[in-house]
């Protein structure tokens, strides 16, 4: 195996060793994926001013994200199905961050469940929602999240409905994955996947199956979220949810100042700037370039964060520079999961750390709280 040195090492790897569907799953946009690669691609007309013969010594990456110490402000976004990457991916994952000492993000929609999570990890993790029309369903997962010590509750806002990935749709994408021939020929040539999946009991819905009414396996992503998923769900809802919850909350999928601002009304501790990976509307703006306009809206009344597009620590360091506290990763540690296991999530970490703290020095700051637009070139962003 070649030396990993970046981000992209561990995708082409974790896309020789994941089978198809959940490569796919994970690796694509929704439609054309014009917002999904243009979260990617706007990191790169951002430049720096670089700056020489300032005093590098004792430098710090760490911070914190909503009032909690952070190694450095990266969390691991929720991402669904984390657990067909790599069996027990999300345990594998968390442990990683934990390790590491950054947050980690369970989605409603993991294979491993919020008990699985806190039986094999010491510290807090955070809890990612989706509200789903059955509401005794949902008070039963926010107090499983609570009896967890879950530090943090992640609402996801942008997905009552779903945007159409393509090829999730040709895949026929299902957990576990259908065993027909075009999936049985694709699965002979992921050896390691296969072994550590027989291995595993941990092969569904860990958050669902088992705890709501009428839910088995996923046959398809797309009708299943049609089912479950709430179309009326309004602020109101993000009331009592905030109620029940009682602890921090974070409020994901803001892209437009106004909804900003009802974030702060809800009383939320932090929201996150983000159109879900560009997974979700195709043709809405890129994730930093969004930012700058939310927060001016409302970066003084509540924390702002974001996600879409990183890959790097030059685009971390960026995102903080246009105001984010924190930021969050998603398919790179994915790619780092499938590619090599928590060893590869670890490998993510320090991969983004070791840029995050070189662009911070050749920008002439020793400490990533000091980090703002005065280390951005004017005009580039
Ligand atoms: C669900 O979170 C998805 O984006 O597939």
């Amino acid at each position: 195996m070649s030396i990993i040195t970046n981000i992209e090492d561990l995708r082409r790897l974790a896309k020789k060793r994941v089978p198809r569907m959940f490569y796919d799953y994970a690796d694509a946009g929704s439609w054309t994926e014009s917002t999904y690669r243009a979260n990617h691609a706007d990191f790169a007309g951002i430049k720096f001013r670089q700056r020489v013969a300032v005093n590098l010594e004792n430098r710090c990456v760490a911070s914190t994200m909503i009032g909690q110490d952070v190694a450095m402000p990266v969390a691991l976004a929720p991402t669904g199905l984390t657990g067909m990457q790599h069996a027990d991916g999300e345990i594998l994952a968390a442990k990683a961050a934990e390790k590491f000492g950054v947050p980690f993000t369970l989605s409603t929609m993991s294979i491993c469940s919020i008990e699985d999570i806190a039986a094999n990890t010491s510290k807090p993790f955070w809890f990612q929602l989706y509200v789903m029309k059955d509401r005794d369903f949902i008070n039963r997962l926010i107090d499983r999240a609570k009896a967890a010590r879950c530090s943090a509750l992640v609402l996801t806002l942008d997905l009552q409905v779903l945007g159409q990935r393509h090829k999730d749709l040709r895949n026929g994408l299902s957990a576990p994955p259908k065993l027909t021939i075009a999936n049985l020929i694709n699965l002979a040539t992921k050896p390691r996947w296969c072994l550590g999946m027989l291995g595993t009991k941990r092969r569904t819905f860990g958050n669902i199956v088992g705890h709501a009414t009428s839910v088995s396996d996923m046959s398809s992503l797309s009708s299943w979220t049609s089912q479950q998923f709430d179309l009326g769900l309004s602020w109101k809802d993000v009331e009592w949810i905030k109620q029940r919850w009682g602890g921090k909350l974070i409020i994901k999928g803001i892209m437009d100042a106004e909804d900003a601002r009802l974030c702060v009304e809800s009383g939320a501790d932090a929201l996150i700037v983000s159109n879900h990976g560009g997974r979700q509307l195709d043709g809405a703006e890129s994730s930093i370039r969004a930012l700058p306009g939310i927060v001016d809206a409302v970066g003084k009344q509540i924390e702002v964060h974001m996600d879409g597009g990183i890959r790097s620590g030059q685009d971390v360091i960026k995102a903080l520079a246009l105001g984010a506290q924190g930021v969050y990763i998603g398919r790179p540690f994915l790619y780092g999961l499938g590619a090599m296991g928590e060893e590869g999530v670890s490998k993510c970490l320090q991969i983004i750390r070791n840029e995050l703290d070189l662009t911070m020095a050749f920008c002439g700051l020793r400490d990533v709280r000091q980090v703002d637009k005065n280390i951005l070139l004017p005009g580039t962003f």
